[in-house]
């Protein structure tokens, strides 16, 4: 409550409008079943041992996973490979991956790896993750080399079926290349290389892994199908529905893919003109939506099929982010109503992708010795950056009962998205995001909205609010932030900090500022 006040006071709130909201009591057939996983990760696969650790564990990390993994019942889960999936190359018994780097540049602080070779120790290294973690691992389609798509395969395996029972690690899936629609510009593909070659040569390598992975089409390891960088959304073309058309499913290995997977970000974060006004974007509701709702005739041609629909590696702007953009704290605003907006169209998880030194991670997790944004020499220990704090509100809100389900609200506002939260169907939090950006550069008052709570029936309806919430003093800040009071911004990522909540009540609504994210629990 102090800091409540604290913000209150330093930013002048000044309520402008009040906007109602109508909640039903008990889920609507409509919400969706939500899974606490629903923010998982996508790891650029050529630094991948400096994430969990090499031979022994990275303690920073392991503490903000099982952060996430404390309030949702479960840890994310993993997505390994992207572009250096396709760089990889494996030699038996390599302890170390050996990997050839261009130099750091302005514009790319942090590149990716030309080249990888891997050995057994790299795919062993998952042992570092919090027990009960789902992987999916991707191997090498681009260079053509079955030798080493069979090997990687082999070894990954190998890994999990070695790894203790009590780790509880799981293979979900093995990813067969990455963004081949984008083979061709590299000049890996003869132009055009169209969706049909795609789908034989995806098939050849599927013999080969499924044979070597022990993959069935009813093994609890099973194909991801996709990855593509972007989507046609035609039959003709690379996207789901162009694989289903082309006869992936027909293949004795497409009955061995469970679920599709696509790749969305929502453009570039450079030329997009003042830092603030590319925060805004990325944060507004509408471009949210209209990001993502190019994706419904994909997701139903997926779900036609039975199978299950993932954005298996996400975020921000490409390129590794926009600077001062992606690791803002705006970002954090936009993360929670995109994956809570995700989950309406029926996305069952998004993997949100990192990499060592990427201006979008969630976490840097080794010490870097260059800033993210500009390449300047600059020491920063292990630490969080703002989006983290989407991952720990999204997990506290979906909790681990395992039977949440979610639908959005409908509000009157171009600023402010909400979402009521179901346990087993009984109303048990709504989760409300101002998206209005408040910036360093802004010279009027911090805007606020009021919002009237009220049920769509009144029998047996909480009477009693508990008010949780993001405080941010700007949507360009890249740290300060605290939820509930907390920051998880320390030496050793572990939560810092009493909680604070504001008890209120149903009919006292609340006030949400600019540039926040309220979590509501309802209490009788
Ligand atoms: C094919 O892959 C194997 C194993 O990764 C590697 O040793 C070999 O050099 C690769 N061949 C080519 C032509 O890249
Ligand atoms: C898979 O490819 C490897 C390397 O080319 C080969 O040794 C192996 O026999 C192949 N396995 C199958 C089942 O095709
Ligand atoms: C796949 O098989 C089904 C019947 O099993 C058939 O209806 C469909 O046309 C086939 N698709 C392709 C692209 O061959
Ligand atoms: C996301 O939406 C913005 C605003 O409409 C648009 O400029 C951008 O191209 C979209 N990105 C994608 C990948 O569709
Ligand atoms: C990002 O912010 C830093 C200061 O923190 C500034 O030096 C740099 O020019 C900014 N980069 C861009 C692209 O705005
Ligand atoms: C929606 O909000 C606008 C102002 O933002 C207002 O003019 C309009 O009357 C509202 N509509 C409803 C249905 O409340």
């Amino acid at each position: 409550m102090l800091s409540l006040a604290f913000f209150a006071t330093i930013f002048s709130a000044s309520t402008a409008y009040a906007v109602d909201v109508s909640i039903a009591l008990t889920a609507p057939s409509s919400a969706v079943s939500i899974s606490s996983s629903h923010i998982s990760f996508s790891i650029e696969q050529d630094r991948w041992t400096d994430w969990v650790g090499a031979t022994s564990r990275n303690e920073f990390y392991f503490n903000v996973l099982q952060n996430l993994a404390g309030l949702a019942g479960e840890p994310p889960r993993f997505r390994i490979g992207a572009d250096s999936e396709d760089r990889t190359n494996f030699q038996p018994g390599l302890k170390v991956t050996e990997t050839v780097f261009a130099p750091p540049t302005a514009a790319t602080p942090f590149p990716e790896a030309e080249s990888v070779v891997v050995g057994q120790a790299f795919y062993q290294a998952a042992q570092n993750l919090p027990p009960g973690t789902h992987v999916t691992w991707g191997v090498n389609l681009k260079e053509e080399n079955l030798t080493a798509a069979f090997l990687e395969a082999q070894a990954i395996v190998e890994a999990f079926e070695a790894f203790p029972a009590s780790l509880d690690l799981t293979l979900d899936a093995v990813e067969i290349g990455n963004e081949a629609d984008l083979y061709v510009n590299g000049g890996f593909r003869p132009s055009p290389f169209t969706i049909a070659e795609y789908v034989q040569q995806w098939e050849t390598f599927a013999a080969n892994v499924s044979a070597a992975a022990k993959i069935t089409p009813t093994s609890a390891t099973r194909f991801w199908g996709g990855a593509f960088g972007g989507s046609d959304h035609s039959a003709s073309g690379f996207s789901p529905q162009g694989l289903f058309a082309n006869g992936i499913l027909n293949s004795t290995q497409g009955k061995e893919i469970s679920t599709i997977s696509q790749h969305l970000y929502s453009g570039s974060g450079l030329n997009c003109g003042l830092t603030s006004t590319c925060i805004q974007n990325l944060m507004s509701k509408a471009f949210i939506r209209g990001n993502l709702s190019a994706f419904i005739p994909d997701i139903a041609s997926v779900k036609a099929q039975n199978l299950d629909y993932v954005m298996g590696e996400t975020n921000s702007y490409f390129d590794h982010g926009g600077p001062n953009i992606s690791d803002s704290a705006g970002a954090a605003v936009w993360a929670v109503d995109y994956v809570f907006f995700a989950s309406q169209l029926g996305i069952s998880r998004l993997y949100f992708h990192e990499g060592i030194g990427y201006k979008y991670n969630f976490v840097q997790p080794i010490t870097l010795n260059i800033n993210v944004d500009t390449a300047a020499p600059q020491v920063a220990p292990p630490h969080v950056q703002p989006a983290y704090y989407a991952a720990i509100i999204t997990a506290e809100a979906i909790g681990n009962s395992g039977t949440t389900s979610v639908i959005e609200l409908t509000l009157n506002s171009s600023t402010l998205s909400g979402y009521a939260l179901y346990n087993s169907g009984k109303l048990s939090k709504a989760l409300f995001i101002n998206s209005q950006g408040f910036f360093t550069t802004t010279t009027t008052s911090r805007p606020s909205v009021h919002l009237d709570l009220g049920f769509t029936s009144t029998a047996g309806a909480p009477t009693k609010i508990t008010v949780k919430s993001l405080d941010i003093a700007h949507a360009d800040d890249k740290s300060g932030l605290t939820w509930g009071g907390q920051t998880y911004e320390t030496s050793d990522g572990k939560v810092s900090g009493s909680v604070s909540v504001e008890q209120g009540t149903v009919q006292g609504g609340v006030d949400i500022l600019a540039t926040q994210v309220v979590l509501v629990t309802f209490e009788s």
